[in-house]
């Protein structure tokens, strides 16, 4: 079973375009899981500003820009060159100063104990092996460092959402190709298990998901798909956030142990 990441070289030119799938990442996933995160922070008592972080499979830059406006010292890593080439422009245009790089989560070109932080959004369901982005996600990480994720869970309910409408049924779908494969979902206590043979305690997991009408949720899609409404909007009115089920995706936070 595999995911077709070339997805984001054919589509990654324009990630910041509403009208682009790829953007439904953006309108309330990015707010929803930037706010989470954020405040993890600050209840550990991080201060972001000057903070070394690391962003794992980045893409067109949503997260990575949200972190450098906080003051981090970002560097964000995608195997995706269009993917990266629109990071690099797009924070470039809006005067920010992030490093980008080509690279893969299993292999970083990056020094041992060199980041406070690291974050990796949407991504461990698309690598080719988790255990190895985790393990190098760890060398990099310092002793204390923050290490914040979020992923997709696999149950029933992220095959309806994720697999049946966002890619197989034909009045929903928002590509027509295999974004997602649901045995490539991950289980938060599968999370916990790799987390913890590389050093990483996991210290919390709540769900992250779509907190608008479920109806509503199928006729937005149908509406996309029509053309009727960016992924821009669809995004934001499926109003993504913290839930208490971690029934679709889940997001959370792990600490490096020395
Ligand atoms: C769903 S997108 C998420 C992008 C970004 N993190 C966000 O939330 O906006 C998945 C990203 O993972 C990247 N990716 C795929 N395989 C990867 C790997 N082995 N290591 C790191 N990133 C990978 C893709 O190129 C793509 O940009």
């Amino acid at each position: 079973m595999a995911v077709d990441n070339r997805i984001y070289d054919r589509l990654g030119g324009s990630w910041w375009d509403e009208g682009n799938p790829l953007n439904m990442l953006h309108g309330s996933f990015t707010p929803g899981r930037f706010g989470y995160f954020r405040g993890v922070l600050e209840r550990v008592g991080r201060e972001p500003a000057g903070m070394r972080a690391l962003d794992v499979g980045c893409g067109g830059g949503f997260m990575a820009e949200e972190f450098a406006r906080l003051g981090c010292e970002v560097v964000g890593i995608d195997p995706s060159p269009v993917s990266i080439g629109t990071a690099r422009q797009h924070a470039a245009s809006g005067g920010l100063t992030i490093g980008y790089l080509v690279a893969t989560g299993e292999r970083l070109p990056l020094a041992d104990e060199s980041f406070e932080l690291a974050y990796c959004c949407d991504v461990l369901e698309h690598v080719s092996s988790v255990e190895q982005v985790i393990k190098e996600t760890a060398r990099v990480l310092k002793p204390g460092g923050i290490y914040l994720f979020d992923t997709i869970n696999r149950t029933p309910a992220s095959k309806v959402l994720a697999i049946k409408a966002m890619q197989d049924w034909r009045l929903t779908r928002m590509v027509d190709t295999r974004l997602h494969c649901w045995e490539m979902f991950i289980k938060p206590a599968e999370l916990e298990e790799t987390l913890r043979r590389h050093s990483l305690r996991l210290d919390e997991i709540t769900g992250l998901g779509p907190r608008a009408n479920k109806l509503a949720l199928l006729r937005n899609f149908t509406r996309a798909r029509r053309g009727r409404l960016t992924y821009g909007e669809l995004s934001r009115r499926m109003n993504v956030g913290r839930t208490t089920s971690t029934a679709i995706s889940y997001m959370g936070y792990a600490t490096k142990q020395p």
